[in-house]
């Protein structure tokens, strides 16, 4: 089992396999970078697969692969066979914008991925353009269908924005109820990359929003999971992420792995530390000591609620979200 610095149990990795993304999502890279982090400094499945062992080995049962956009990195489903043949058990998910999955989504249900988290702001084609400078509509509803028909379980991401999206909820909500996916509303996470004019909705907007149709009940927190949840009548269980939130860091259970190999124990403070030396050289025992160090300086809480860093500074599509 793995215990942090404040006693809290760390079983959740999250796996960022690419910074690259083929959306330019207004809340996360409004713009293409100025370089990516060459390819030859990505670490190859191989080594990351390394780390992922030491890290179930030491007690980590859930692993999320994430990005930029991790389907674009190739053979990605090899990876996700490698894993789960690892154990038996791991709760591996993936997190995406869907837009490849019309293509990809059966050979990585066949390699063992069980779970997926689509990303999903509008159901309106232009807004969709809007948001990440791309016509993406139809391939990602494509790409929710086609995991779904594969027979993977699918969550929907959706980042309430003021002015843009926030008038659809409603109709976003009915469209994930409908396909029996639960969705969860993001609220918008201010950071340095987003384009700057964007404001989010808070948590209860959102529920005043879906409250002015349907009643529900909250039922708290899924275990460590970041999403406060409620649930309606006929049961269907929805969910609002609200990092801005207190308690947000009070069961965290996780820590995140870049695609360059920097361990990095919390979103909103700059600390990290790389693996790469170690995988590198196939040195367990070095590997495993930097995830202890990790953990034992995992920080307390983010810095929402300190009034010199309201916005992260760390982007979103380099750490996966
Ligand atoms: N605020 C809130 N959510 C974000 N995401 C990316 N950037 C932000 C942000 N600034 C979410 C997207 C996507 C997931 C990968 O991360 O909704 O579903
Ligand atoms: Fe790409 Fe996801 Fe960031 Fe959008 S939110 S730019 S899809 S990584």
């Amino acid at each position: 089992m793995l215990v942090d610095g404040h006693g809290r149990e760390v079983n959740y990795l999250r796996v960022s396999v690419t910074e690259r993304c083929n959306f330019r999502c207004q809340y996360c890279m409004p713009e293409k970078p100025f370089s990516w982090v060459p390819k030859e400094n990505l670490l190859s499945f191989e080594e990351l697969f390394l780390f992922i062992k030491v890290a179930i080995d030491e007690g980590v049962n859930k692993i999320r692969i994430t990005g930029g956009e991790p389907t674009l990195r190739h053979e990605l489903d090899k990876f996700i066979k490698m894993i789960s043949n690892y154990k038996d058990g791991i709760d591996l998910a993936l997190t995406t914008n869907g837009y490849l999955l019309g293509e990809g989504a059966e050979a990585l249900q066949k390699a063992g991925l069980k779970r997926i988290n689509i990303s999903l702001d509008t159901l309106k084609k232009d807004v969709a353009f809007k948001i990440t400078g791309k016509d993406v509509l139809v391939k990602v509803i494509e790409g929710i269908e086609k995991s779904l028909a594969v027979g993977l379980k699918v969550k929907i991401n959706t980042v309430p924005l003021r002015g843009i999206n926030d008038g659809e909820l409603i109709e976003l909500f009915e469209y994930a109820k409908a396909k029996g996916c639960q969705i969860r509303f993001i609220e918008y996470m201010e950071n340095s990359f987003a384009q700057s004019s964007l404001k989010g909705l808070n948590e209860k907007e959102i529920l005043d929003i879906i409250g002015a149709k349907y009643s529900f009940e909250k039922i708290g927190r899924e275990g460590a999971s970041p999403a406060q949840q409620y649930r309606l009548d006929d049961g269907y269980i929805f969910g609002v992420i609200d990092p801005h939130k207190h308690d947000f860091c009070e069961n965290c259970n996780r820590i995140r792995l870049t695609a360059e190999g920097m361990l990095i124990p919390c979103l909103y403070f700059e600390e990290a530390m790389s693996i790469k030396e170690a995988v590198e050289n196939g040195d367990i025992e070095k590997a495993t000591k930097v995830l202890k160090k990790v953990l034992k300086d995992k920080p307390k809480e983010n810095r929402w609620n300190d009034e010199n860093s309201e916005t992260s500074s760390r982007a979103f599509y380099e750490t996966g979200g």
